[in-house]
């Protein structure tokens, strides 16, 4: 497995500004959303295309066309934040969604939903901005697994040593792509650094 991050001055800028306290939910969701397309761009790299011929007004000449769909699987809740921004940049989409909640107290991940297309032919982008300790995610990655996924990329805003261990062990063939590795967990399971409880920023909750 490879951890893939960005390293882009934009990217970095960004970064800051979710990080920041002070950034409140309209900015936040902004942030996220240039973010996310930035990752996204990135994580579809190794996408199928075939060549085609295009009449250009002048003459004809050899182009690509993307020749896979892109399957999006954001995680409930905080992965919604990322989700448009990919949908809109792709003219083939299917979109899954797969619920996962930390427990409050242990930090395990317990799923209470699960919908998601055949993804056998898809090129599949597993959606959640937090990469903790990894449970939320290896349990992801299995679920679209067993729906018939082959070409998967984890894309994450953040994340920690502990979560990246974990998809090494869990999915060792698995690439994560995301904006920054970070220190480590706190008691709690919250990323050091970070930037706090990703889904209450974005929507606004306490
Ligand atoms: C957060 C985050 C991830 C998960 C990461 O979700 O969005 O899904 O925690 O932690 P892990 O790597 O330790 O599993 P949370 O469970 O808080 O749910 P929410 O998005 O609905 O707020
Ligand atoms: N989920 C978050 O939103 N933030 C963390 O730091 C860890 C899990």
């Amino acid at each position: 497995m490879a951890l893939r991050l960005l390293d882009h001055p934009l990217v970095a800028h960004l970064m800051t500004r979710l990080r920041n306290r002070d950034t409140g939910p309209e900015e936040f969701r902004r942030l996220a959303r240039t973010l996310s397309q930035l990752l996204v761009i990135e994580a579809t790299r190794q996408m199928r295309s075939s060549s085609v011929t295009v009449n250009t007004p002048l003459e004809s000449t050899e182009g690509e066309q993307l020749a896979q769909t892109l399957a999006l699987v954001p995680i409930l809740r905080a992965g919604l934040g990322m989700m448009e921004a990919a949908a809109e940049m792709f003219p083939k989409v299917s979109i899954g969604y797969i619920g996962l909640e930390r427990h409050e107290s242990t930090a395990v991940a317990h799923s209470y939903y699960c919908k998601l297309p055949d993804l056998a032919d898809a090129f599949t982008l597993c959606l959640d901005p937090m990469l903790a300790t990894g449970g939320s995610a290896s349990q992801a990655l299995s679920l679209v697994r067993a729906h018939g996924a082959k070409s998967v990329v984890m894309v994450s805003v953040v994340a920690a040593p502990e979560g990246v261990a974990k998809l090494e062990r869990d999915h060792p063939d698995i690439e994560i792509v995301a904006a920054a590795l970070d220190r480590t967990l706190d008691a709690r399971k919250f990323i050091l650094p970070g930037l706090g409880d990703f889904g209450d920023r974005l929507y606004g909750t306490p």
